[in-house]
């Protein structure tokens, strides 16, 4: 970085900041960690008049080792780094994901994340996981780069005057950038998702942060978040319960449409994750492919993006090493998912501070939070149990290990680059 590149200096202004926890990332990035944030403090005002930094409220947390269960709620929350970790491996095949299939079932319908271990979820999984675990970290990037250059243009193009969508909010944004960042997010992701699904199509999906009414066309992303939230978190929202469900449904039916339209053109359909659907699902099973489309698309919206900015000739290389350790931090202060679950298959013990006996049939909450916020205390840089663990480290692979891990990542740094590049 010199002095000749005004974006360049910009950028490493932001960075130390945000590296000095002058600023957070956990402002800016995903919201809505329920389990995280309750076991915080409010955010107190520093002396700057900024939030107090993230790692030093990690520092307050106390951190938990091991499980602890609650008899009249049949309910075992699993909180130790290494028993987090132990329940996704599931190597003595204790815990079983079909609750998530309960869920689906009620919405959109049978997805294979809400399959065990098997040879039919082996058989719908395997390709189209494949692909999406191609899809490199620097493939993200640029999609990053590009879905979020795209989100500003959109959002410039529908502001009301001939100031841009940032000048408009710029008082806001200055107050309140979580909110700013939260319709960039929005869009973002809808731009990603176009790009790999070719959803949304504008007509029976169409691009939407948020709605009013329950009403078809499908909205993309809030859609799939509410879809999403009612299936994974441990006890969604009332809300979210009825919600989740409903426009699921609305999600299989407008999809369904699309795909029946895309099938008939008898042209390649667009977005290449939507091309190998097409390519391995036959059209008798169209319903399948429906359901696998909504469920994978699921992922998306836990893009919410963390920020910076460089030149417009951005490197992966460059902007990840300049970013990874504000990135990691914010996304392991607050993990979003904070918490996934399972339902124990058999009676068996947990292991940590003291021994808890799990009971078959209780619910096992994962609590994602606690074991990020253990690494960071242990200035351990690990996102991995935010995607449900690795697909690619030693040892046994968790079964449901997210495929969009590099992707994904790629897409954060592009999204922070270029969010910092207007902040
Ligand atoms: C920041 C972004 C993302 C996060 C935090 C995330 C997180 C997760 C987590 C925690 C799981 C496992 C859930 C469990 O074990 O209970 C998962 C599974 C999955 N994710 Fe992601 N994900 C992200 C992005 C993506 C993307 C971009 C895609 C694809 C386009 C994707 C597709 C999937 C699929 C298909 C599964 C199910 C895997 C299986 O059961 O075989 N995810 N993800």
């Amino acid at each position: 970085m010199t002095d000749e590149n005004p974006d360049a200096t910009k950028a490493t202004n932001h960075l130390n900041l945000l590296n000095a926890g002058i600023i957070t990332l956990d402002d800016i990035i995903a919201a809505g960690a329920s389990v995280s944030r309750r076991s915080l403090p409010p955010p107190a005002a520093s002396a700057a008049g900024a939030p107090v930094a993230a790692a030093s409220r990690a520092a307050m947390d106390p951190i938990k080792v091991g499980a602890s269960r609650d008899e009249d709620k049949k309910r075992v929350v699993v909180d130790g780094k290494a028993q987090v970790r132990a329940v996704f491996a599931n190597l003595g095949n204790n815990y079983t994901v079909k609750g998530y299939g309960e869920r689906s079932r009620k919405g959109f319908g049978d997805f294979f994340l809400g399959m065990d271990a098997g040879p039919e979820r082996d058989s719908q999984s395997h390709d189209i996981n494949k692909a999406i675990q191609s899809i490199t970290a620097e493939e993200g990037f640029t999609l990053g780069l590009k879905a979020t250059r795209a989100a500003y243009d959109t959002l410039d193009d529908e502001a009301t005057t001939d100031r841009t969508w940032l000048e408009q909010v710029s008082d806001t944004f200055k107050r309140a950038p979580m909110h700013a960042f939260d319709a960039v997010s929005s869009y973002m992701v809808a731009a990603v998702t176009k790009d790999l699904f070719g959803i949304p199509d504008g007509e029976l999906i169409v691009t939407a942060p948020s709605r009013s009414n329950l009403t078809a066309p499908s909205c993309c992303p809030y859609d799939f978040k509410v879809v999403s939230a009612s299936l994974f978190k441990p006890d969604p929202k009332p809300e979210v319960v009825s919600g989740g469900p409903y426009l699921g449904q609305l999600l299989a039916k407008q999809t369904a449409t699309l795909v029946a339209r895309l099938r008939a053109a008898k042209t390649p359909p667009p977005g290449r994750l939507m091309q190998v659907l097409f390519d391995n699902i036959p059209p008798v099973e169209d319903d399948r492919l429906v359901r696998t489309l909504i469920g994978t698309m699921m992922g998306l919206p836990g893009l919410k993006a963390k920020i910076a900015d460089m030149g417009t000739e951005l490197s992966y290389d460059h902007v990840r090493d300049l970013l990874k350790p504000a990135v990691y931090k914010a996304m392991q202060q607050i993990p979003v998912p904070e918490a996934v679950w399972r339902i124990a298959a058999h009676d068996h013990v947990i292991s940590g501070e003291k021994q808890v006996a799990v009971k078959k049939g209780d619910m096992v909450v994962v609590d994602i939070a606690s074991a990020t916020n253990a690494d960071l205390k242990d200035n351990i840089a690990d996102v991995s149990a935010i995607f449900g663990g690795s697909r690619t480290g030693n040892g046994k692979r968790p079964t449901h290990a997210c495929p969009g891990y590099e992707m994904a990542m790629g897409i954060i740094y592009g999204a922070v680059a270029v969010m910092l590049q207007r902040a």
